[in-house]
């Protein structure tokens, strides 16, 4: 069958896929996971392979019933002025936290730890008994996992990794939370090409996709 149908059954089995978005947009691949998914194992695999920021996009609903900010909006400094983003109209940054649980918030087991306890509270957060107070009982800010807010209507406003992620999760009717990294090549620095990121999924049995196809799929 096809590689979005692969996609969804490997997502909800709780494996990564690798998603690239659009080569007139950011032009990257990001690898993607459910964030109740994440072992420290996993956060190994983020860094070591993928290499760029760790995040977890949590829904436009999630985001609101905690009272989530976008970041831009809560920066009080000349720098959050103004964006100009060469490659979307505004990022999706919200507030970078960890679980109270944890020591630094860095190593592997205290990331994984904050992102599996996100997905928890995903999950409350949309069944209406966790609040602001309840979050803030659970998480500090700053800290090592950087959230993302998704936009109300996911694809239909806006076509992110964050939005891309967050429309398969849901299609597979996993918590709105959904972690994203993207791949770098360590040689060059630059986003790795998504030959070299099919590449890769091949290697290691993971399921590649276009955001085209997403978009198709799930629009
Ligand atoms: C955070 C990012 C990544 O690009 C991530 O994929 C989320 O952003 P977007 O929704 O804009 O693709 O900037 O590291
Ligand atoms: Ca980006
Ligand atoms: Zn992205």
């Amino acid at each position: 069958d096809d590689a979005l149908s692969r996609a969804l059954d490997a997502f909800a089995a709780g494996e990564p896929i690798l998603v690239h978005d659009f080569d007139d947009r950011e032009g990257e691949t990001d690898v993607v996971y459910p964030a109740g998914a994440v072992a420290p194992v996993d956060v190994a695999r983020l860094r070591n392979d993928a290499g760029g920021l760790v995040c977890v996009a949590l829904s436009h609903e999630v985001a609101d019933a905690v009272d989530l900010p976008f970041l831009d909006s809560v920066i009080d400094h000349p720098t959050a002025a103004d964006h100009d983003l060469a490659y979307d109209d505004r990022s999706s940054f919200s507030l970078p936290v960890n679980h109270r649980d944890t020591f630094t918030g860095i190593t592997d087991e205290d990331r994984s730890l904050t992102i599996t306890e996100l997905s928890e509270a995903a999950e409350r957060a949309l069944a209406g008994d966790y609040d602001v107070d309840d979050f803030a009982a659970e998480f500090r800010s700053p800290g090592h996992v950087h959230l993302l807010r998704g936009a109300p209507n996911l694809l239909s406003d806006r076509q992110g990794h964050t939005e891309l992620g967050l429309a398969l999760a849901a299609e597979a009717s996993l918590p709105a939370a959904v972690v994203v990294c993207e791949m770098l090549d360590d040689e060059t620095g630059a986003a790795l090409s998504p030959d070299a990121a099919r590449d890769y999924a091949r290697r290691n049995d993971l399921v590649y996709v276009e955001g085209a196809a997403v978009v198709d799929r799930l629009v």
